[in-house]
């Protein structure tokens, strides 16, 4: 089955700013999209291709199979929220909704029942006559989802639309709009910063870096196997150990820690040959903690020797921060459950390791 919006080697210059370059991407039709990536790598650029406000140096973007890039747009047919401002403020709640659908010139009565339908979508019925003053910034981003979804367009776009508001609003209106989504199945892309609200609402991620993407995956593929070093530290927490690859081939890395601590683990990258300087990323859950004993064979090629800087109770978890030899802060994090036979305080010596397995290994970035 093709894509149902497909995004093929886009570029986007001003002239010698490479905004973009080499963006490619097929999104599913009812598929939630997500654009996740620091400020400048090329986002919100993305999607105003997309949209038609911007036009691209390189590259085209098919709809449904067939070219949108030639088609003008507000003849697209594609629902846009930004940001914030986006309502008309001298037209009532209800007003904005309905404005799309009278550009479009539908009958009275099909828009009156159209304003209906959406406001109660978004769970603001009774605010219709209101004016967006008289709204909260929820609020005002319900009603700017519900104009935008007022004409049925297949691809409704978004970028960055909770980021002017608190934390618990933008909770409850991710809620909503994972609802909103399930009940509507329009295709989204969906723009942010914010790797927690990428989680929460996507199908997919594709995450941006530098005018790229480096990875497209679910949430889980892109934690579990991150493609890259950029890719692992913006998703989720991870320790990153720098190493000097000894051998590398067979399914297997052997390296050295900058104290000379010999280790081995199943990570695997064809890029690095031995002698190179490599990255090791572990997460901190993957990391035990234990008393110091003297480790050796198969645990010890998997783990180090630390000095216990702090102890952390988070309620369901413990978190240790540990120093390695080489004065490198890293983070454990372990069920809560495991505390009391430990015998680990702050201050203390103590062993961490970790299956051979769970680590991943980078050129040095
Ligand atoms: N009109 C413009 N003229 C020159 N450079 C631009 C212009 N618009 C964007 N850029 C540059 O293109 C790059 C990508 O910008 P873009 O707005 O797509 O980033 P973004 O990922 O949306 O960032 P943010 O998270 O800050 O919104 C940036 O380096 C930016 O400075
Ligand atoms: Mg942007």
């Amino acid at each position: 089955m093709t894509a149902f919006l497909q995004i093929q080697r886009l570029r986007k210059t001003y002239d010698d700013v490479v905004a973009i370059d080499q963006v490619s991407l097929d999104v599913r039709k009812g598929e939630f999209m997500t654009f996740l990536g620091p400020s400048g790598s090329g986002k919100s650029t993305t999607l105003y291709i997309v949209a038609g406000f911007q036009e691209p140096t390189e590259g085209r973007v098919l709809l449904d199979g067939k070219p949108l890039l030639s088609v003008t747009p507000n003849k697209r047919n594609i629902g846009m929220v930004f940001q914030r401002y986006t309502l008309f403020p001298h037209l009532t709640v209800g007003e904005n909704v309905a404005f799309p659908l009278r550009v479009r010139r539908r009958p009275d009565a099909e828009i009156k029942a159209k304003v209906e339908k959406m406001l109660k979508l978004v769970h603001l019925s009774e605010c219709r006559d209101r004016m967006p003053a008289q709204l909260s910034g929820g609020q005002q981003q319900r009603v700017a989802i519900a104009r935008a979804l007022a004409y049925d367009p297949p691809v409704l776009l978004m970028d960055e639309p909770l980021s002017a508001l608190d934390k618990k609003l933008r909770e409850e209106i991710q809620l909503e709009l994972r609802r909103i989504h399930q009940e509507t199945g329009v295709t989204i892309l969906y723009v942010t910063h914010d790797q927690e609200e990428a989680l929460r609402l996507s199908d997919r991620i594709a995450v941006f870096n530098k005018g790229r993407i480096e990875q497209v995956g679910t949430g889980e593929e892109l934690y579990g196997n991150p493609a890259s070093r950029f890719v692992a530290s913006f998703i989720g927490n991870s320790n990153f150990l720098p190493v000097r690859v000894t051998k590398n081939g067979g399914g297997q890395m052997n390296g050295v820690f900058p104290n000379g601590h010999e280790i081995a683990s199943d990570a695997f990258t064809p890029t690095l040959a031995a002698g190179d300087e490599g990255t090791l990323m572990i997460r901190p859950e993957q990391m035990r903690i234990s008393a110091l004993q003297g480790a050796s064979g198969a645990r010890a090629a998997s783990g180090l020797p630390v000095t216990v800087r702090d102890i952390t109770y988070l309620g369901d978890a413990m978190h240790y921060a540990v120093a390695t030899p080489w004065q490198q802060e890293i983070s454990i994090r372990m069920p809560a459950a495991h505390r009391h036979d430990s015998g680990i305080t702050i201050g203390a010596q103590a062993f961490v390791d970790w299956d051979a397995r769970d680590v991943r290994l980078f050129a040095q970035a």
